[in-house]
């Protein structure tokens, strides 16, 4: 069993009524509801789903998430574009994070197209709205699953080492 750590920020709460024209008209709990359905169908994965609009708070979730091995989908929002904390986070407890947005930052204002997350990030998926947080569950998924047998085989007891 792996777990995955979905981590929203600041303003995603209201999504369905924030800006539909640029973020479709899927709430939270609807983008939520599909990744709960996606981690079922998949089975082996704990999924935490999760939102502040409070950097620090975030700050927290990341690290609870890599310190205990789960892999983080994290749609940072404007933080995203801002906090070298929730970057330090994400180094501070290597967690495997993909970083997502619903829409494509690359097509937005300029001060957008900058994440101080991302070279910190397995990978970036941008721009698919809330599919983009299915491509990034499929794609981290394995990648956690992965790291998870590597660090099993690797502690001591494990039999894999004589
Ligand atoms: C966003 C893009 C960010 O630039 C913006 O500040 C958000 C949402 C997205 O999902 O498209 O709040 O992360």
């Amino acid at each position: 069993m792996i777990a995955i750590h979905v981590l929203n920020g600041p303003n995603l709460n209201l999504l369905g009524r924030r800006e539909p024209q640029v973020y479709g008209s899927l709430t939270l709990a609807d983008i939520e509801q599909r990744l709960r359905a996606r981690a079922a169908a998949r089975g082996q994965v704990e999924l935490v789903f999760r939102q502040s609009n409070v950097e620090g708070e975030l700050v927290s979730f990341i690290q609870e998430a890599g310190l205990a091995g789960a892999g983080v989908i994290l749609n940072a929002a404007a933080y995203t574009h801002t906090s070298i904390a929730l970057r330090d986070a994400i180094k501070s407890v290597d967690a495997l994070t993909i970083e997502v947005h619903l829409s494509n930052v690359h097509a937005r204002e300029s001060f957008r197209h900058h994440s101080l997350i991302a070279p910190v990030a397995v990978g970036v998926i941008c721009g698919f709205g809330a599919a983009s947080y299915d491509l990034a569950f499929d794609a981290l998924v394995p990648l956690v699953e992965a790291r998870t047998a590597k660090t099993t085989a690797a502690a001591p007891g494990s039999g894999t080492h004589s």
